[in-house]
């Protein structure tokens, strides 16, 4: 069941869209930032909420690649996998992070901590090799900055 505070985020959305559907895609990054990502009964909720099925819901969901349908971790590091990157050593930054979190792409520490995902170009291939973590950008990343920067997420 959507909260109320959730479905008071939406309906501030409806007053910008031509029609409730077009909404979709914000109501589910409503979801994702109260409760980190998007499960099937939410996907229902949000489908109730705006007179859809949870189909249409779905198939916006899995289209946006950073919409998480499974739990995440606390953290999300998102990590280029994109050209620029890739020469520029993204390799060695994989290993570290495989290294530091004992992790695969796709997967989440056991502490719940970090969940490690790959992503196309961040948009600062000139400071390659990049990634995020949340909403923040890491860039010129080398193996030495790795353990600092994870550090910084409690
Ligand atoms: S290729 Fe990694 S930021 Fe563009």
């Amino acid at each position: 069941m959507l909260t109320k505070e959730e479905q008071k985020d939406i309906e501030e959305e409806l007053k910008v869209v031509p029609y409730k559907k077009a909404a979709t895609t914000e109501a589910l990054k409503i979801i994702q930032k109260h409760r980190g990502w998007v499960s099937d009964e939410a996907v229902k909720d949000i489908a109730e909420f705006l007179a859809i099925t949870p189909d249409e819901v779905d198939g916006v969901a899995t289209f946006h690649s950073l919409i998480f349908r499974r739990e995440v971790g606390k953290h999300v590091i998102l990590l280029c996998d994109s050209v620029c990157c890739y020469i520029l050593g993204y390799r060695q930054i994989l290993v570290q992070l495989h290294k530091k979190l004992n992790i695969q792409f796709g997967e989440t520490t056991t502490d719940g901590k970090f969940t490690l995902l790959p992503i196309s170009c961040l948009g600062t291939c000139d400071h390659a090799p990049a990634m995020m973590i949340d909403n923040d950008l890491h860039q010129d990343l080398t193996p030495e900055k790795i353990d600092s920067i994870l550090e910084k997420y409690p």
